[in-house]
């Protein structure tokens, strides 16, 4: 019986984490609201209001504009660089993207 509650306790563990980690449009929304990524009180949002100064990042390559959010967040917001393959910085990407669609 205690084998049992283990697994199910292994497998309601492997979900969650999944769950969290799974990058989203929405998850991205939130981030580019959220001061939390830096240091100094600043979001996304409060530089780039509605998408403001974002508006040719349609010519970048997906890696070009991973690297620019990482660098706004480390040079503008003084936050610590997220990894290239961290959910959030995914969020964050497919949210940009979002914004640039014509
Ligand atoms: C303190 C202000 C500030 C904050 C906060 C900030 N940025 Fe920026 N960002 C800038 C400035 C300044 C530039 C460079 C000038 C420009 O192109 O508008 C820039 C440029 C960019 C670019 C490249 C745009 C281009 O056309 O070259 C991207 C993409 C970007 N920021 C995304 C973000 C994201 C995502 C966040 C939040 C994680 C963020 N920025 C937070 C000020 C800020």
């Amino acid at each position: 019986m205690k084998k049992l509650w283990l697994v199910a306790f292994a497998v309601g563990a492997a979900f969650t984490a999944a769950w969290g980690a799974a990058p989203s449009l929405e998850l991205g929304r939130q981030l580019f609201a959220s001061p939390e990524l830096g240091s100094v009180g600043k979001s996304c949002a409060t530089c780039h209001p509605g998408g403001k100064g974002l508006e040719e990042i349609a010519a970048y390559s997906d890696g070009e504009l991973r690297e620019m959010i990482n660098f706004c967040i480390r040079d503008a917001m003084k936050g610590p660089m997220l990894d290239l393959k961290a959910p959030e910085l995914e969020s964050i990407f497919l949210y940009l993207r979002s914004l640039s669609r014509p």
